[in-house]
């Protein structure tokens, strides 16, 4: 029997900087997805997957991404003298959902670094991660990706990475997972070496580390030891080297749709698909794409007609 999985970090301290200008001023993970911040899909994931404690490792300049799970007496007033109910509801919700708190990571010093912060809160239990920019979309059938990750860590008592199939020529902006797959379970695959963003011409494999962890408490004698890379970040991949030879790693080949919504191409696809989920929007979101389809192939006819006659 294992320690239940009942802490999780969400790091959210990153400068953004593929998002810029925009992640100048508003952190990425505020970014709306439709209507709501892409950090509540994550936590909303976490309490989803048996989550009861959530810590955020935040940056001093993303102090509204705590506002944002934190009551707003002056709004709910307001509402509640308009009759507001429906909105009311809206908000509760989210200020009551679960135990959220926050700590500040003083210099954006790797997502290994950002963990480490976490551990007075942890201590010697096993955990788990989100990355805050890292959309897992699953239809209503499907258990969240963390829970599966935790689900499989119960029945192995090893940690766990969710990994995903790219392109071979994407691997280069991933964590790599060279490994076997396990013959009793094709979605359990036995890591046996990670490589942070392989350089390109030196990709020995096309499964990806994507943004859910489950760890188990060694990780943090290994994280204080660890030297920055030469990049002078604490690697979470380097971290795991080690995790893996102490203890083995499994990736976990999840079942759903990962988005990185720290990209513009990402982001833009997140609230598609978010938007395709949600049954109230789903058929005016797909009459609005089939429009814009329409629209562009219209024009581009045309500028082909207009550039023959000239
Ligand atoms: P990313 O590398 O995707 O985020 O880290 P970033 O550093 O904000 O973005 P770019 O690459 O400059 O565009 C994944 C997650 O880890 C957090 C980020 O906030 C993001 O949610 N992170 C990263 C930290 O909390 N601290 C760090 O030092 C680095």
């Amino acid at each position: 029997m294992h320690l239940q999985v009942k802490k999780a970090i969400l790091p959210v301290a990153g400068l953004g900087t593929r998002f810029l200008p925009i992640t100048k001023a508003i952190p990425k993970e505020m970014l709306a997805i439709v209507d709501r911040p892409m950090i509540q899909l994550i936590v909303e994931e976490a309490f989803s997957s048996g989550i009861s404690q959530i810590i955020l490792i935040n940056g001093h300049h993303k102090g509204n991404i705590e506002d944002f799970f934190d009551t707003n007496y002056e709004l709910n007033d307001l509402l509640s003298k308009k009759g507001d109910i429906a909105n009311l509801e809206i908000l509760e919700k989210i200020e009551k959902r679960g135990f959220i708190c926050s700590l500040r990571q003083k210099a954006a010093l790797g997502l290994g670094h950002a963990i480490l912060c976490a551990r007075p809160l942890i201590g010697d239990e096993p955990f788990a991660v989100l990355l805050g920019d890292d959309l897992i979309f699953t239809d209503s059938h499907t258990p969240p990706a963390l829970a599966q990750l935790v689900e499989n860590y119960y029945k192995t008592g090893i940690a766990q990475v969710a990994l995903m199939q790219v392109p071979q020529t994407e691997i280069h902006k991933y964590g790599a997972a060279e490994g076997v797959a396990d013959p009793k379970n094709s979605r359990n695959f036995i890591i046996n070496n990670l490589v942070e963003k392989p350089p390109k011409g030196t990709e020995k494999t096309d499964q990806a580390v994507v943004g859910r962890y489950v760890l188990t408490p060694a990780i943090w004698g290994i994280l204080e030891k660890l030297a920055p890379s030469n990049d002078g970040e604490i690697q979470l991949t380097d971290a795991l080297v080690h995790l893996m030879k102490n203890e083995g790693l499994i990736g976990y080949r999840f079942c759903g749709s990962r988005v990185d919504a720290g990209d513009r191409i990402g982001y833009l696809r997140a609230n598609l698909t978010h938007a395709l989920l949600r049954q109230e929007l789903r058929q005016d979101t797909l009459a609005l794409m089939k429009e814009l389809l329409q629209e562009d192939s219209t024009s581009v006819n045309s500028r082909s007609t207009s550039s023959e006659k000239r």
